[in-house]
């Protein structure tokens, strides 16, 4: 049974989205074991109590550092024997020693097609409002490991969504949640809970028939 910790900061529609997947049994032999987020009032904790899911809000302020904070998230992981974290809108960059703790078990969700419109300050609306303003055809979302940079990691699943005209950074966030985001967060999951995923380098290969 693959357990996972999933770290929230908003609305958690992709952690909805994984809690499908699981029940529909797109995600094999998984449970999401717990689900922090930075934020008090992100509707994702909700969602976890209405599943049963053990969830708590962790207040950065109430720790002296950055690293003090993330070493709190990772002992609480550790002591729910978490195998893989799943990143699931939460706003914030994990420091160096979380990411070494748990390497090449961290993924991340973000909603544009890596390497555009990533990195430092590129997160939520924001994304899509850089993506309109530039003037791309395409956008997409991008399911990836994380590594000690910001969206640098191995990429795991993109898919493409198009732009349309009259789009709003609001109506794109949403075309790309339901056509992409949605969909490839769940599967890439479910490729790492059947062990079909291989990490050479920078690249990650799927295995596709076992
Ligand atoms: C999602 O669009 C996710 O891709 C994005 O925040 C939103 C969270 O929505 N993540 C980032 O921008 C990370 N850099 P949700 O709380 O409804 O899942």
């Amino acid at each position: 049974m693959l357990k996972i910790g999933v770290l929230v900061s908003g609305g958690g529609s992709n952690l909805q989205a994984i809690l499908d997947g699981i029940e529909k049994g797109i995600i094999p032999n998984t449970k999401v074991v717990a689900v922090i987020s930075n934020k008090e009032d992100a509707y994702a904790l909700e969602r976890a109590k209405q599943y049963d899911i053990p969830h708590m809000y962790l207040n950065p302020k109430d720790y002296r550092t950055k690293k003090d904070y993330d070493q709190a998230l990772a002992d609480y992981f550790h002591a729910q024997s978490v195998d893989l974290i799943v990143l699931a809108g939460f706003t914030r960059v994990l420091s160096e020693t979380f990411v070494n703790q748990f390497s090449n078990r961290i993924m991340n969700i973000h909603p544009s097609l890596i390497p555009s419109f990533c990195g430092k300050g590129y997160y939520g609306l924001k994304v899509h409002e850089a993506a309109l303003s530039y003037g791309v055809k395409v956008t997409g979302a991008t399911v990836h490991f994380v590594d000690l940079g910001t969206d640098t990691g191995p990429i795991i699943l993109q898919k493409a969504v198009p732009v349309l005209e009259g789009d709003t950074p609001e109506i794109l966030q949403r075309r790309v949640m339901e056509e992409a985001e949605w969909q490839i967060y769940p599967k890439a999951i479910a490729l790492y809970a059947q062990g079909r995923i291989q990490i050479q380098g920078r690249t990650v290969k799927i295995i596709e028939h076992l």
